[in-house]
Formats: C-alpha cells, structure tokens, sequence
C-alpha cells in the first residue's frame, strides 16, 4: 500500500513556547480522502503547514510520497496542492486571468499553461464564467476557483484548509462533486481539514481527530462511529402517565422522575438518562441487552410506553467525545 504521507513524533513549537504539535504520528493512503478534525487551535492548519513545505518542523519527521519535508522540500512543491484557510483569488480580475498568474507562478511551460487553464475550469464548473470578474462570483464560486487554482499542476496530493467554509448545502456539494470527479480522473489524493462533520462523514475514506497537538483517533468514519458503544434510545411515554405522576406537590413529581431516572441509569448497558418533556432519552451501550430491562422497569413504575426510537452515534457525537469535549465514558457498566 502506498503512503501519501507519513509522520512520526513531528512537533511544531513557535515562538518558543506555544506546543501547536505535540508529537503527531500519521499515515494517509495515497488515492483516498482523508479528513482531519480537531477543535479550533488544535494544529490541522499547522500541519497542514508543515506538510506543504510552508513552515519546518521543530522536531520529528514527515514525508509526501517518500518525500521529505525538510530535505526534498521543492520536490514536494511540484506535486502538491494547497488552497489555504484565506482567500487566495484577486477579486478585481477573471477567473482565467487569475489562473493565469497562478500557472506562471506554478511554472506550468508556457505551451500547454491554455490547455491547463481550461482543464482547471473545467475541472470546478467554472468555464462559463471564466471572463466574468470574480469580484461578481458567489462564496462557491470563488471557493471553487481557489480549488482549480490548486489544481493547475495536477497534483498528487492536493491539500484543503477547511475548503467549505461558511458555503450554503448546495454550494458546499457543488465543491466536492467538482473534487470527487477530478480525483476519481487523476487519482489524485486528498487531505482535508473541516469543521462540518457530516463532509468528513460522506466524503472521507480515512479520518483522524487532532486535539492539542496530538492525534488521539483515526480510521474510518464508520469505526470512529462503532467505536463509541453508543446508541441513543427514546422512548416517548403517554402523556397521562406522566400527568399522575405529577399530579400533587411538584416536589413529588420531580422526586419519581429522578427515581425513575436513577433506576434506569443503574441497569446494565446504560451510560446515562433524562427526561425532557414527555421524552425519556437512555444513552445504551447495547440496545439488544438494553432495551427489554428498561421496559420492564418502565411497566413497572405503571408507565405506557407510545413509541420507541434509536438513533446511533454521528460524526458530531464522535468529535465530542475524542477531541476532549465530552468526559470519556465513566457511568456504563461493560458487558462481561
Ligand atoms: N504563525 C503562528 N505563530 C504563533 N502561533 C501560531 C501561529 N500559527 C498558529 N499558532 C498557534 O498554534 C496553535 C495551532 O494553531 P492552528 O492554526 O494550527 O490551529 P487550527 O486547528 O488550524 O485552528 P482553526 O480550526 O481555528 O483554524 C494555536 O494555539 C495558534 O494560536
Ligand atoms: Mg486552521
């Protein structure tokens, strides 16, 4: 198997004091997609950095295709894209005069920098409007122009610093339909960080999370799913059971629902549970083993139960829990 990239213990310190890498070691398969998340200041535009030979290591290694950042880094340049966090177009000028710069900037030979052009617009969609100045293009647009920018050279590896940043749905997948066909053309790899969770869900063969510095989980986006153990369960409860129970001193009424709560919590397989309205929500390590002691439990407190809905863990769920925004699951018991 190929590797597009490969780092090992790589750290980035600037100024001196500020541990923006802290030690990542990462692999990511040449011709796939790989997304990488992690909260705000948890590095990805940092190495990102690194990787496209913008910024050095402080210490550590990491390698495009064989290539080493530090050594090989104009080699590396001649095969990679970048479209960056920031705005990279001029506003005032065309789309092709835009390209232009950029092909002389890349080197493209002079003798095939039309043809280049032409493929890159037409690789985004953008051939239409490619005497219209971009100062007239929508947020897509232009986000599309920066991608075909990156793709003058045809890049091995083409590098994406959050590439749908504040685009509406339809212009975010007018992005990556563009993206998805001019990889499945050139084979190209694609490395990419997002704060939508769901592109890293749809579009992604491979995923890591980065938190302060540090990888702290990769693989597929359905593994990173499967590996949380979690469902969400709830159960929608008539409305007249809860109407006795609440009948009299509200005291009363909030002392069966935390009863009712802490016997659920104390079953087995249970993470956690809470009422909202007339909804009971169990946090279930296992629905199968779950679910028939929570329905004893709920006949046994007299309550009807009106509907029951599982719902299994998303990307989001994922984020929170690896990038350190969720405490690590604690109050489940494990099955033995
Ligand atoms: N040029 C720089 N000089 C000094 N500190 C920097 C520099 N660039 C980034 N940092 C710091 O390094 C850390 C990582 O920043 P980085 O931009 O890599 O994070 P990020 O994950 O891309 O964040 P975001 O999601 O907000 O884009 C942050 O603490 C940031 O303030
Ligand atoms: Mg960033």
């Amino acid at each position: 198997m190929e590797l597009a990239i490969e780092t090992s213990h790589l750290t980035k310190v600037y100024d001196g004091k500020i541990n923006a890498l802290d030690g990542v070691d990462l692999t990511v398969k040449a011709a796939g997609i790989f997304a990488l998340l992690g909260p705000n200041g948890s590095g990805k535009t940092t190495l990102m950095r690194i990787l496209t030979t913008q910024f050095r290591p402080t210490t550590g290694t990491a390698r495009v295709f064989g290539l080493d950042v530090v050594k090989h880094d104009a080699s590396i340049r001649k095969i990679i894209g970048y479209v960056p966090q920031e705005m990279s177009v001029w506003l005032d000028i065309t789309s092709f005069e835009n390209l232009l710069i950029y092909s002389k900037i890349y080197g493209v030979p002079s003798g095939i920098r039309k043809k280049s052009i032409s493929d890159a617009l037409q690789s985004m969609g953008l051939d239409e409007v490619a005497n219209v100045p971009v100062k007239k293009y929508s947020g897509g647009m232009i986000r599309r122009l920066e991608i075909a920018c990156s793709l003058l050279i045809k890049p091995r590896l083409i590098f994406l610093d959050e590439p749908t940043l504040g685009l509406d749905p339809s212009a975010r997948k007018a992005v990556w339909e563009n993206l998805m066909s001019f990889k499945d053309e050139y084979g190209t790899t694609v490395f990419f960080n997002t704060h939508y969770m769901d592109e890293a869900d749809m579009y992604s063969d491979e995923v890591a999370i980065i938190s302060k510095g540090r990888i702290v989980k990769s693989g597929t986006a359905c593994e990173l799913k499967r590996s949380l153990h979690s469902e969400i369960l709830t159960f929608s409860i008539d409305h007249g059971d809860i109407g006795s129970a609440l009948r009299g001193p509200a005291s009363a009424g909030l002392r069966w629902e935390s009863s009712l709560l802490e016997r659920i919590k104390a079953l087995d397989f249970i993470d956690d549970a809470s009422m909202h309205d007339s909804n009971l929500h169990v946090v279930v390590e296992d629905s199968e083993f779950a679910l028939p002691a929570i329905i004893e439990v709920l006949r046994s407190e007299g309550i009807t139960i009106q509907k029951i809905k599982g719902a299994r863990p998303t990307m989001d769920d994922v984020f929170l829990r690896y990038a350190g925004m969720l405490p690590v699951k604690g109050g489940g018991k494990s099955r033995t």
